[in-house]
C-alpha cells in the first residue's frame, strides 16, 4: 500500500477504514485526570483567606507528608519540575564536573541537566526488552572522569537496579534515578524510587500523577533531604545563612492543593489504565509486526504509558506512516522517544553519540510509538486502534 505526505491514500479500502474507525473528537495520547473542580475551590478559598502563595505553605507542607506515606519513602522534598529536581539532585551529590553516564532513549531533560551542571553525557546503549540502560554496556564506558549514573526507569519498567548498583559500587560512582515515569511502581514490594542515590519524580501535567507541573526529589537520609531543600530554596539554611549556590525549585500552593488532590484519585487511574492495557495488550497480540511489552514478574507497575514497537518487515508499514494515518483517523500517537538525546545536534558529535555504539536505541528509537492511555479513555476506543492497527496490516498484504 502507498501512502502520500498528505491525507491518506485515496483507495476503495482506505475510504471504508475511514468511514468506519474515524473518530468523531481528536483522541491525544494522554490526558491529564482533574481533581473535581469544586475541591479544588475550597482550596484555593484556603489560599486566599491564608494569603501564603509559596515557600513551605500548609498544602506543600501536608503534601510531602502525604506523598511520603503514599510512595512509602521516608524523605520527600518537592520541586516546581521534574527539571529542576534533576539539576538539584546533581548539585546535591556535588556532581558537577567530569562525565556521567547515562541513556539517550530518554526526554531531553535527563541529557539537558548534564550539560547545565557542566557534565559530559556519555551514552550508553539500551536493553531491547525495556528500553532501560543496560548495565552490560556500563563498564567499558567508565573512565577517570566517570562521576555517576543517571539510568532512567523508562515507561515506568524498573531498571536493573541490583546489577547497576553493584557496579556503582565496583567503581565508587554515584547512581541517581530519573523516575519520572515510575509512580508508585514497586520491585519486590519496595518502592523502586527507594534504588540508587536519589530518585527523581516528574508531576508534569502529562504524567500518570500531576500537580500541573511539579516533581520530586526521594532522598536516603535526613541530611540529603536537608541539602536538598536548602538547594531549592537559594542554599537559604535560615534567613541570614546560605550553605551554596541554590536555585528556585519551589513547588507553589496552587501546585501543592492539585497534588493532593491528584493522590485521592491515582489508584482509581493506575486501575483504570490497567484494564485499558490488557485490551491493548489483548486487541494487538495477534498483529503481525507489533512488538509490546510484558509486566515484568515481581513489579507492581504504574501503566503510564503503552508503548509499542513496529517492525515495517513484518507489519508492511513504518512507524512514521502508521503516525501519520493515524491522525487522519483523529489519534495522535507520540514517538517517545524520538529522536534520541544522542542525535540532538548540542550532543551528536560526541564520540559515545555515534550509532556504533547505541545499535538497540538506534533501531527502538526508529520503531517506538506510544499510544493513547489515559483513566477516561473509552475501552471501545482501544479496541478501535487495535482494530485500525490489524486492518493496516493486512491492507499492506493486499
Ligand atoms: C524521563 C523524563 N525525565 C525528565 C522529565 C522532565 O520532567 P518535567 O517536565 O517535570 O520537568 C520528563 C518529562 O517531562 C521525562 O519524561
Amino acid at each position: 500500500m502507498k501512502t502520500r505526505n498528505t491525507g491518506p491514500p485515496e483507495t476503495d479500502w482506505m475510504n471504508d477504514l475511514l468511514r468506519r474507525y474515524r473518530l468523531a473528537e481528536p483522541v491525544w495520547v494522554t490526558r491529564p485526570t482533574m481533581p473535581p473542580l469544586e475541591k479544588y475551590t475550597e482550596q484555593l478559598q484556603t489560599i486566599w483567606d491564608v494569603r501564603w502563595l509559596t515557600n513551605n505553605g500548609q498544602f506543600h507542607q501536608e503534601f510531602e507528608r502525604r506523598l511520603a506515606a503514599h510512595l512509602d519513602v521516608e524523605y520527600v522534598s518537592l520541586f516546581c519540575n521534574g527539571t529542576i529536581a534533576l539539576l538539584v539532585a546533581l548539585q546535591a551529590l556535588r556532581i558537577n564536573e567530569g562525565e556521567v553516564i547515562t541513556t539517550p532513549f530518554t526526554f531531553p531533560a535527563t541529557t539537558h541537566v548534564l550539560h547545565w551542571n557542566r557534565i559530559r553525557p556519555v551514552f550508553c546503549d539500551i536493553d531491547p526488552v525495556d528500553f532501560n540502560l543496560d548495565p552490560n554496556g556500563i563498564e567499558r564506558l567508565i573512565g577517570p572522569d566517570t562521576k555517576a549514573i543517571i539510568p532512567v526507569h523508562v515507561f515506568g519498567t524498573p531498571c536493573k537496579i541490583d546489577a547497576i548498583q553493584a557496579i556503582a559500587d565496583r567503581y565508587g560512582l554515584e547512581v541517581i534515578y530519573d523516575a519520572a515515569h515510575a509512580f508508585g511502581v514497586r520491585h519486590n514490594n519496595r518502592p523502586i524510587v527507594r534504588a540508587g542515590d536519589l530518585s527523581v519524580l516528574s508531576f508534569h501535567a502529562t504524567k500518570l500523577f500531576s500537580s500541573i507541573e511539579g516533581g520530586a526529589i526521594i532522598s536516603r537520609t535526613a541530611a540529603q533531604k536537608q541539602r536538598v531543600d536548602f538547594l531549592k530554596n537559594f542554599g537559604f539554611s535560615d534567613e541570614e545563612t546560605v550553605i551554596g549556590p541554590g536555585i528556585n525549585g519551589k513547588m507553589n500552593e496552587f501546585q501543592a492543593a492539585f497534588g493532593l488532590l491528584s493522590l485521592d484519585t491515582i489508584d482509581e487511574e493506575i486501575a483504570s489504565r490497567r484494564r485499558l492495557t490488557d485490551v491493548y495488550r489483548k486487541g494487538l497480540r495477534g498483529v503481525p509486526g507489533v512488538g509490546i511489552q510484558s509486566d515484568v514478574p515481581g513489579v507492581l507497575h504504574n501503566y503510564g504509558y503503552f508503548p509499542v514497537l513496529i517492525d515495517q518487515e513484518v507489519y508492511g508499514m513504518s512507524r512514521d506512516e502508521l503516525y501519520t494515518l493515524l491522525k487522519e483517523f483523529n489519534i495522535f500517537t507520540r514517538k517517545y522517544f524520538y529522536p534520541l538525546c544522542s542525535q540532538f545536534s548540542c550532543y551528536a558529535t560526541l564520540p559515545s553519540a555515534s550509532a556504533a555504539n547505541l545499535p538497540v536505541a538506534e533501531r527502538v528509537t526508529k520503531q517506538i510509538l506510544c499510544l493513547p492511555l489515559y483513566g477516561t479513555l473509552k475501552e471501545a476506543t482501544v479496541q478501535a486502534v487495535c482494530g485500525l492497527f490489524a486492518e493496516f496490516h493486512a491492507g499492506t498484504r493486499r
